[in-house]
């Protein structure tokens, strides 16, 4: 009688292990995690993309939801650092239950909290981290964004042909692997396109005072700087240097983007620079436009790069379930490694072999203080 009520308690408890294995916050929603920089000093990185990722969890529900179940979010401020990052997708994984996690923005906390989502085995999608070591992480980790190789070959084609500029000095943030990286590979392909990189300054994120490397800079006399930073310095970056007299064009990549970079006295400092990033406000596509509509009524603001690129990354990890059928984090991997020209607010997605997406990105020009589309380049 023993071995019998013993073997049938094996039996249950396998059956119900299966059960919740297969269905992973099971019960009638599918929890998925989220983290973000909601406070600190990049603070729009993460409310930026909450909101966007917000927009596709309300659009799933309303329409019926995924597998028969509601989609619930579980987000998570890191604060902007690193290791808070790996703490809250710690405890998304191991508390929350959650089958999938989408972030960060910054990739330097993609690239602190990715290989818990690797060791564990839950999917992770960050919506706007380039830098190609995040996905290197293994075969849990994806993108729904460009990767800084890229940026830097459209950096370079602009500066180029459209800059017509051949002498380029560079300003990095060296606190910041975005920063170091697109740096670099800058400076390759700026090489092998015939420019020369005339001088190479850093500086780490949150410094005051800008001057020194500036002066250092000027000296060298730079048809153009590249500043490939965060807008939380660039602003100030860019005051300074027409402080000092330097009136060349600055150019930027994906991190310039955010409303904030052109507030006070960066406005008229950054008038007639450039950024490259992931999309234009001004592209006419009824997808963007239609995204901009509903994104503005419901926060009273206008999405940004993070914005578009969180509610694709969101909508993305959806078709993936829908495809698996079932939300074994196992089969959510395999179903988003298959995707295939998936039409996003950001364009048409593909994943690659690197589990990174291959689409075009957009030059913006500063006038005014507003972003004007300047042209796209395609892959
Ligand atoms: N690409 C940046 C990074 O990897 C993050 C970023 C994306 C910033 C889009 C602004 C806009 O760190």
């Amino acid at each position: 009688m023993k071995k019998l009520l013993l073997s049938s308690f094996v039996a249950i408890a396998a059956i119900v292990f299966t059960f919740s294995a297969c269905n992973k916050g099971s019960g009638d929603e599918i929890l998925i995690g989220e983290y973000g920089s909601l406070t600190g000093s990049e603070a729009t990185f993460g409310i930026s993309s909450t909101n966007g990722l917000k927009l596709a969890v309300e659009e799933i529900n309303s329409s019926g939801g995924l597998l028969g179940k509601k989609v619930k979010l579980i987000t998570y401020d890191d604060q902007g650092k690193p290791s808070e990052a790996q703490t809250v997708v710690q405890r998304l994984i191991k508390n929350d239950n959650v089958v999938a996690v989408i972030g960060e923005v910054a990739s330097s906390r993609s690239k602190a909290a990715a290989p818990k989502c690797q060791e564990n085995k839950i999917p992770m999608i960050t919506p706007a981290s380039t830098n190609p070591e995040v996905t290197a992480i293994g075969d849990y980790i994806f993108r729904v964004c460009f990767i800084d190789p890229f940026q830097a070959t459209v950096l370079t084609k602009f500066a180029i042909n459209s800059l017509k500029v051949k002498k380029v000095a560079i300003l990095k943030d060296v606190k910041n692997a975005y920063s170091t990286g697109l740096a670099d590979f800058f400076e390759k392909e700026f090489k092998a396109a015939g420019g020369e990189i005339v001088e190479i300054q850093s500086y780490s994120a949150g410094d005051k005072d800008f001057k020194a490397q500036l002066t250092a800079i000027k000296s060298r006399n730079p048809e153009a700087i590249f500043i490939p930073g965060y807008y939380t310095d660039v602003g100030l970056i860019a005051i300074q240097a027409r402080e000092i007299g330097i009136t060349v064009p600055l150019f930027g990549g994906d991190g310039w983007e955010s409303e904030k970079l052109t507030e006070g006295k960066a406005k008229d400092a950054l008038e007639g620079c450039y950024f490259s990033t992931h999309v234009s406000t001004e592209n006419p596509d009824p997808a963007v436009q239609n995204f901009i509509k509903k994104y503005k009524e419901k926060y009273n603001m206008m999405p940004d790069a993070m914005s578009f690129l969180a509610y694709d990354a969101g909508m993305i990890l959806f078709d993936a379930i829908k495809r698996a059928g079932v939300t074994e984090p196992e089969k959510i991997k395999n179903e988003l490694a298959k995707t295939v020209n998936f039409a996003g607010v950001t364009g048409k997605i593909s994943i690659n072999e690197q589990r990174n997406a291959v689409k075009p990105a957009v030059i913006l020009e500063i006038k005014g203080g507003l972003f004007k589309y300047k042209e796209t380049v395609q892959p």
